[in-house]
């Protein structure tokens, strides 16, 4: 293998926060905040060491070379074909949801989401002041979709002006189909309401799925969508802040950007913009790798945990979180995580932060060496 993702690398510093310990244990495995314990591609580091070396830190914007790059990367991984004038640069994708909701909705109106879902969702709604609206995505045959008639309910009542999609779905792995997606858009059409699609986790999908992104359905659904999008996920590089921003509408795009200044921000840093055109430009190889070591992970949990058992979880299509479904057990969600993390010592993200009807399941992130996840898995089980 070209790429070392076995390597155990110590993580157990100050700051990080994944392996922050827990009662002072520094023992427990965490495979819960949803970065990876591999190595950033080596291009970034060189790319660091260069800008580094360089050392002039001066005022610094995205040249046209990183513009294409973005675009560049939308077009080979997806066939998404966009222009560098769409692109508006965020130190985060958050950052970039909330200034599109400031944009597209205003104090009071109503935004939707589907949960369960990454946490900070309902934060950034309710901390803009914009009243949350759920809907439940529900369990078909192993597999979570979309209840469109309580969509279509919930749309149509007018209070909603925009919905918030994650896609792929963290937690529960879910890559979109076409067929899905046009059914969705065809609702936020014809109720008028903005879409704003996170697509962070785009880079992590599994044989048999392919990820669409939303406003690559149509020209009109197109003008209706903020599309979100960041090399920090698919590469390790949270701490480093940086996402695109893909918005084709001029009008939404002029109004997303003056929300964006309007925090006083201008400008993405330079370790930024080198550490995300270098892994556009020289990345794919190791990313290749690194899905086929992912879905090596995934194929190991899914046989740890067969669908007959107390302990079930179907494989992810997408993202490397795995939603672990402990509801036979019949404890509450509080005691589960109690049980996992004191004794067996294991950290995962209690299913109830994603929304009510995550309580009973737990979020695995599965992005660490196999003997990582295999001493999880052993220490899972003993709460059996
Ligand atoms: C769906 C989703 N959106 C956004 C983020 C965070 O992105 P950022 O750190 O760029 O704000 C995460 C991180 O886990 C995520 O899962």
């Amino acid at each position: 293998m070209a790429f070392d993702f076995d390597e155990i690398i110590n993580r157990r510093i100050p700051g990080d926060i994944k392996y922050m310990p827990v009662n002072g244990r520094d023992d427990i495995l965490p495979l819960w905040v949803a970065d990876m314990d591999f190595r950033a591609p080596d291009c970034v580091r060189r790319a660091l060491i260069a800008q580094a070396e360089y050392s002039v830190f001066g005022y610094q914007i995205p040249d046209k070379e990183y513009d294409s790059l973005v675009c560049e990367w939308q077009r080979k991984q997806f066939q998404w074909s966009i222009k560098a004038e769409w692109l508006i640069k965020t130190p985060g994708v958050m950052f970039a949801v909330s200034s599109s909701i400031k944009a597209l909705t205003n104090e009071g109106d109503g935004v939707l989401i589907f949960q369960p879902v990454y946490p900070p969702f309902a934060n950034v709604v309710k901390h803009n002041k914009r009243q949350l609206f759920v809907s439940e995505l529900y369990l078909n045959n192993g597999r979570y979709v979309m209840d469109f008639a309580d969509v279509e309910s919930q749309l149509s009542k007018g209070t909603i002006k925009a919905l918030l999609f994650c896609s792929p779905h963290n937690p529960v792995g879910r890559v979109w189909e076409k067929e899905e997606m046009e059914q969705l858009a065809a609702l936020c059409l014809r109720y008028d309401v903005k879409i704003i699609s996170d697509e962070i986790h785009a880079d992590f999908v599994y044989p048999n799925s392919r990820h669409i992104p939303f406003a690559s359905l149509s020209e009109d659904i197109a003008a209706s969508t903020v599309t979100c999008t960041a090399p920090t996920k698919t590469f390790n590089l949270a701490s480093i802040q940086v996402s695109n921003m893909i918005i084709s509408n001029d009008s939404v795009r002029h109004a997303v950007q003056a929300q964006v200044y309007a925090t006083g921000y201008s400008s993405i840093n330079s370790m930024a913009i080198a550490a995300c055109k270098a892994v556009y430009r020289d990345g794919k190889d190791w990313l290749d790798e690194l899905i086929r070591y992912l879905a090596e992970n995934r194929r190991i949990l899914t046989e740890a945990f067969p669908s007959d058992r107390k302990i079930r979880i179907s494989a992810p299509e997408g993202t490397y979180l795995a939603w672990l479904d402990f509801r036979s057990l019949r404890i509450s969600d509080n005691e589960l995580n109690r049980a996992l993390l004191y004794t067996p010592g294991v950290r995962l993200n209690t299913g109830e932060s994603f929304g009510k009807g995550g309580s009973g399941f737990m979020r695995l992130n599965f992005a660490c060496p196999h003997s990582t996840l295999i001493e999880a898995i052993k220490r899972i089980k003993t709460i059996l």
